[in-house]
């Protein structure tokens, strides 16, 4: 029997690239967006758009409460005590960089900032440009030949000038799960402030902030099948009252003359300017939607997907995967065969999979190769979509190997 997703008629775009003769195996990048997405964010503009936290009158009134509402939803979807702890930014990618210029002033030469082999640019380049402004040291975590981060070198690397953790759930090239656990107790051990990338983690399960008991926690709407234009950061009480403002304009300040001013705490005091107000609001839709599932169902789909995606991909001959993933996505390269002519066939053939360096270009150096081919999934793929792939890279290798 093929899977079938049961939710693949809720996202017109997967439908309407299929009509294409598309097939989309491209999630980790970015997903596509369900029906009720698309029907609150136009809902919202052909309601009346009006900005939020400013005006008294109706349609801002409106357009703050929904805003508003969606914080709560994305609170409580990542289970974080209280709704003032969640920062709306614009991507994740802004969001670590609001981390590290807004902790800079904490740190001290010498100090230093342990991040692993497999981070993505967005939770490298922040913290390596920070440690280059103020004469930091940036460690980084080796892995293991599975692709998880070594915690007994971890033990040894994390110590007692280790200022903060900053590591990845879900590796968006291995796909794997990272033992976060042991790695922010270690860090914690140390007094370290402790920083998890949720970019990929988040859109698989359900994830609890509480119980992970980080200082920060990053996602980004847009791969949780909302939105783009919005990320998403946790903090706990305490560290988010050690963040610095960052990015000054309307609405952030409590009063301001020509000489100085004063500052909001979070989460205002971080959304400097009109926020992207629709794509929150839509963001919730997708929040909705995602909560209206069975999320046995979906977590069983997703699992039953990937075994199929890894046995087709381990029973062809020179296809080197990855890691060991364990979820969601499968990276690979393929012997003799160079990645970016594989590419190139799987495109004329419409399979939309991922080329290059997955911007994670050290953890590709350290594997020895400049890019590989990246197959994601989402909860709207099916089995067929699957063959299909295998379909066009048996035909893609034919001609190439
Ligand atoms: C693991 C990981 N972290 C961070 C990011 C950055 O997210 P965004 O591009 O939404 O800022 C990505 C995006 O691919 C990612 O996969």
């Amino acid at each position: 029997m093929p899977l079938i997703s049961p939710w693949r008629a809720d996202f017109p775009g997967i439908l309407a690239l299929e009509a294409e003769g598309q097939t989309y195996l491209d999630s980790a990048a970015t997903a596509q967006k369900p029906q009720a997405m698309l029907d609150a964010l136009l809902g919202y503009y052909a309601g009346g758009a009006a900005n939020v936290h400013r005006a008294q009158h109706l349609p801002g009134e409106r357009a703050t409460r929904a805003f508003e509402a969606s914080r709560e939803k994305a609170a409580r979807w990542l289970n974080a005590p209280d709704t003032q702890q969640l920062i709306f930014t614009r991507s994740a990618t802004e969001a670590f960089n609001l981390l590290a210029y807004g902790l800079e002033q904490h740190f001290q030469a010498g100090d230093e900032i342990v991040i692993s082999a497999l981070e993505h640019h967005a939770n490298l380049l922040p913290w390596q440009q920070l440690a280059l402004r103020r004469q930091l040291k940036l460690v980084v975590l080796p892995l293991a030949s599975d692709g998880l981060i070594d915690l007994t070198q971890a033990a040894q690397l994390i110590g007692p000038r280790t200022r903060l953790l900053a590591v990845s759930q879900l590796s968006n090239v291995l796909g794997c799960w990272q033992p976060l656990e042991p790695l922010l107790a270690l860090a914690q051990a140390q007094g370290a402030l402790t920083v998890v990338d949720g970019t990929q983690g988040v859109v698989h399960g359900r994830h609890d902030v509480q119980a992970l008991g980080c200082d920060f926690y990053v996602c980004s709407s847009h791969k949780l099948y909302g939105p783009d234009g919005v990320g998403l950061l946790y903090g706990r009480s305490h560290a988010l009252q050690q963040l610095a403002h960052w990015q000054f304009g309307g609405e952030m300040l409590l009063h301001t003359d020509y000489a100085c001013a004063t500052f909001r705490a979070a989460p205002l005091g971080f959304e400097a300017g009109t926020p992207p107000i629709a794509a929150v609001i839509a963001l919730g839709a997708s929040l909705d939607y995602l909560n209206s599932l069975d999320a046995h169902a979906v977590n069983i789909h997703e699992l039953a997907l990937h075994a199929e995606l890894l046995n087709g991909l381990q029973q062809r001959q020179g296809v080197r995967l990855l890691g060991a993933p364990n979820v969601a996505l499968a990276s690979f390269v393929v012997e003799g065969v160079h990645h970016a002519d594989l590419a190139h066939l799987l495109t004329e053939q419409g399979i939309a999979v991922r080329a290059g360096h997955h911007c994670a270009m050290p953890l590709l150096q350290g594997f020895g190769l400049s890019g590989a081919i990246r197959v994601s999934l989402g909860l709207y793929n099916d089995g067929a979509d699957v063959q299909r792939f295998f379909t066009a890279l048996d035909q893609a290798l034919e001609l190439l190997q």
